[in-house]
């Protein structure tokens, strides 16, 4: 998602906004701008793709002495990447940049279009900068037309503006985006969407909070809170090393990308979600149109997703739905036919076989979309359409917060195409968006789960493998937490449909089998439990995963009493990364790099 920085000071202001976004690259974007001022004089670049487009547009730019400086990498949502689309964007003697969806834009450019201001760009952000300046022209101060500003925006969003009219001002404005605010001795000030921009720079920070507001100059720091309140600034110390301050207190890029699921999820969601209906404001309708059957392509972790959805698909948009491993399809001569829809679902948009399987597509004349996590990868090139999953640069080889992302994706897109074919009531796409809503806070971390889980993890070091089961959504699910396990404790884990053990498996049962048995209370439960309890009667060691007490088990992790079996899969799906998580670090293994693994598969 985008990035933001921020500067006041007299030290190089281009090199410090500039390498500030480098800091941020890992977040994800498609174009990239500067603004700086110095007493009324704006220079301003902006360059679509890499920052070094960025760097070679103002090679000649050297700033000296004194000067305000706004930057910003736009991972794009509204309008293409462009340079006209890229930030900051301009008013009239104003430059805003913004991080967020304004959901409120379209009206109130309608507003400031009959006022007779013209827009340059097809952005959400650049009606920030407009009715700012509206509200200067009677406002008391640049401060007061901010404030009034301010208020009228719905959404989500971390802004930084500034203006000729207080040329050693920045205005800033945090709700739901994330946004700091550093200060050094030197009395230099800076602002950036996350640590990592800061550290070496600035000494004390204050990490804002949603409904925060106010200014900054080189005196001082002026902080309002939500109501409107003068507020005390709260300094916290930066740590001191990039790599630490990155993790940002979290043992392991693991770690972290678990534990930002919940943010990147809302993130994911943002601007997509209407109350009756799923919107993908990237997708022509006509998508849909002739489409009779889906076929989903991926590999790994994005495999999982894909035949998770599979059921999702089949369930709520009532169409046929096929799921292929890419390095398969690739060699058995497919039938792929032109009202089918291709669906390859990818990460990092770059693995070989999946986009390999996609030029067979285009080849085959099939409609073909990329569901990606990284914006102008060779998918999203490549396919015709594209839905972005916006978890931002994820580190850890082992996929968490990608696959999180995946799976909110899928499950909007199946209700997206259930109402472009009608098959499902109005009402019912409804409750699934409320559900939707909550899985931010279904997926947050709990501190005793957590706990729990570490010391759960020392009981599972050894034996002669583990089986994950489940039914439904489930068995994907349990295949993922077999690959996270196997993927970084390096011990034998399979996935398993809990109806099959007994046609097979069931024969490797005794107390050094692991069973990881997935029991939602809203899926198949007592199907599950008859299953599971197959496995005890022949002294499987069994862990289950449930909202319902399991006597038979030998340990139990809870999970919370959910009305949706979606909101069981993805609290599970936290349970599982941690579980593997917390096995792999008691086995001394590195959590972020397994041995033979890459992250981004390029090779056959
Ligand atoms: O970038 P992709 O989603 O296309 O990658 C596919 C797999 O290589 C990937 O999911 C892999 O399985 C992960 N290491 C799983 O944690």
């Amino acid at each position: 998602m985008c990035g933001i920085v921020g500067y006041i000071g007299s030290n190089n202001i281009k090199d410090v906004l500039i390498e500030g976004l480098q800091e941020l690259e890992y977040r994800g974007y498609d174009s990239a701008g500067i603004a700086v001022l110095q007493n009324t004089d704006f220079a301003v670049y902006k360059a679509v793709g890499k920052l070094e487009n960025l760097r070679n547009k103002a090679a000649s730019f050297a700033p000296e002495g004194f000067g305000i400086g706004i930057g910003h990498t736009r991972w794009a949502t509204h309008g293409k990447p462009t340079e006209l689309n890229a930030h900051p964007h301009l008013g009239q003697s104003s430059y805003v940049v913004h991080n967020g969806i304004i959901e409120n834009y379209q009206e109130l450019k309608n507003e400031l279009v009959a006022q007779g201001v013209s827009f340059l760009s097809q952005t959400d952000t650049e009606v920030i900068v407009h009715l700012f300046e509206a509200y200067l022209k009677t406002a008391g101060s640049p401060f007061e037309a901010f404030k009034q500003m301010r208020a009228r925006l719905e959404g989500a969003y971390a802004i930084l503006l500034v203006t000729t009219s207080e040329p050693e001002t920045i205005y800033f404005a945090k709700h739901g985006s994330p946004m700091i605010v550093g200060r050094n001795r030197g009395g230099e000030k800076f602002f950036a969407s996350s640590d990592s921009p800061l550290i070496g720079l600035a000494q004390e920070v204050v990490y804002l909070k949603d409904g925060d507001f106010g200014y900054v100059t080189p005196a001082a720091i002026t902080l309002y809170d939500g109501s409107g309140n003068p507020a005390a600034p709260l300094f916290s110390t930066l740590p001191e090393s990039k790599l630490s301050a990155q993790k940002e207190g979290f043992r392991f890029f693991m770690e972290k990308e678990i534990y930002e699921q919940g943010e990147v999820l809302a993130d994911t969601m943002l601007g997509r979600l209407k109350e009756q209906e799923v919107y993908f404001e990237e997708l022509d309708p006509q998508l849909f149109a002739g489409v009779n059957e889906i076929k989903l392509c991926a590999c790994g972790t994005s495999y999982h997703a894909a035949l998770a959805s599979s059921y999702l698909f089949e369930r709520h948009a009532r169409i046929r739905t096929s799921v292929e491993i890419a390095s398969e399809l690739r060699y058995k001569e497919p039938l792929l036919s032109p009202d089918t829809l291709f669906v390859v679902i990818s990460q990092s948009g770059e693995t070989a076989d999946t986009l390999e399987t996609l030029k067979m597509a285009k080849a085959a004349e099939m409609k073909t979309l990329v569901i990606c996590n990284v914006d102008n990868s060779s998918m999203v090139r490549l396919a015709d359409a594209s839905i972005l999953t916006r978890a931002g640069i994820e580190k850890g080889v082992a996929s968490t917060k990608a696959f999180a992302t995946q799976m909110a994706v899928l499950w909007m897109l199946s209700l997206a195409f259930a109402k472009a074919r009608g098959t499902m009531e109005t009402g019912a796409i409804a409750e699934q968006i409320r559900h939707l809503r909550e899985l931010p806070a279904c997926v947050r971390v709990d501190d005793a789960l957590h706990e729990r889980i570490k010391r759960l993890s020392k009981r599972y070091l050894h034996g002669h493998g583990f089986f994950f089961i489940g039914r439904d959504v489930f068995y994907p699910l349990a295949l993922e937490g077999a690959l996270k396990l196997k993927e970084i404790s390096y011990l034998h884990a399979e996935g398993y449909p809990s109806g099959e053990m007994k046609h097979g498996p069931i024969a490797l049962a005794d107390p050094e089998l692991f069973t990881i048995a997935l029991m939602p209370k809203n899926m198949l439960y007592d199907k599950t439990k008859s299953n599971v309890e197959e496995l005890s009667a022949r002294d499987s060691t069994i862990c289950a995963i449930s909202d319902k007490p399991f006597e038979k088990a030998d340990d139990f992790i809870p999970i919370h009493d959910r009305e949706h079996y979606m909101l069981e899969f993805f609290e599970m799906m936290v349970v599982l990364q941690l579980l593997s998580m917390e096995v792999a670090v008691r086995l001394g293994n590195d959590v972020d790099m397994p041995r033979n693994l890459a992250k981004s598969v390029t090779v056959e």
